[in-house]
């Protein structure tokens, strides 16, 4: 196989034939809420109930039978395997925060928005697995706290996760794909860039041209779950 080290970034698109709303489409989901009321700091601040409602409904959304992973998260689990098979590296960056590529198959990826199924506390920033509502009653089991467990989820104004670790395995990547993220918001739209100065080869996968395709090599216009699972038969040929 002609790659040795390949970095995969994902973002909603991915999801959006396993039933999960994109962020940006006409029936997005920031077409329907604020992003400062439901996804930053200071809309928790002003509205816990509001901002805990949100992440309820998706988590709710997420947990029912209707949602499943598509051909696309099991192409990306796929080519896991097989490139660990051959001993070359792998690593899977996904901005969503829903757990498909998991139930797909795919392991040790970074959720660098952070993770639906989890909570933290705001006390002692305990992170604890959750697939209930929480609510200002809820109570952290590692301290005790009630009313301290916010979403682990990423918002804006706030450091995205595994930053560190995400840079370092682009920087020495041969190939970085990118499928179905808009290229909207930084810094997951600037991994191509990195990628580029790395001499990586650049492939994106998209419904449509993303807001940086300019800086692929090569941007396939499809839809993730129809295009992916050859394009990686053709990538284990390669
Ligand atoms: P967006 O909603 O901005 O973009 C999704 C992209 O996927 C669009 O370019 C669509 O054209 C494309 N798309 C839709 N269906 C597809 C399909 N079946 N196959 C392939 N592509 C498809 O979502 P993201 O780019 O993931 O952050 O958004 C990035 C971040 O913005 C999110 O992680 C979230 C959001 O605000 C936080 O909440 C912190």
């Amino acid at each position: 196989m002609k790659y040795k080290n390949i970095v995969v970034l994902t973002g909603a698109g991915i999801s959006a034939e396993s039933g999960i709303q994109t962020f940006r489409a006409s029936d997005g989901l920031w077409e329907e809420h604020k992003v400062e009321d439901v996804a930053s700091p200071e809309g928790f601040e002003r509205d816990p109930n509001l901002v805990l409602e949100f992440y309820n409904q998706r988590r709710a959304t997420l947990l029912s039978p209707a949602i499943k992973p598509n051909p696309a998260h099991e192409a990306l689990a796929h080519l896991q395997r097989e490139m660990h098979e051959r001993e070359h590296s792998f690593l899977l960056v996904t901005q969503n925060i829903d757990d498909l590529h998991e139930r797909g198959g795919s392991k040790d990826l970074l959720h660098m928005h952070g993770e639906l199924l989890k909570i933290r506390c705001q006390s002692c920033h305990a992170i604890e697995n959750t697939a209930v509502d929480t609510t200002q009653a809820s109570v952290c089991s590692a301290c005790g706290a009630v009313g301290s467990m916010r979403p682990h989820i990423v918002w804006f104004g706030e450091m995205p996760l595994y930053m560190d670790e995400i840079y370092q395995a682009i920087e020495q990547c041969d190939l970085f794909l990118s499928i179905g993220t808009s290229g909207h918001v930084y810094p997951a739209a600037g991994f191509v860039e990195i990628a580029n100065r790395a001499g990586a080869e650049t492939i994106e996968i998209n419904l449509e041209p993303s807001a940086v395709h300019s800086s692929f090599d090569r941007s396939i216009q499809g839809k993730a779950g129809e295009a992916l699972p050859s394009f990686v038969e053709l990538l284990l040929q390669s």
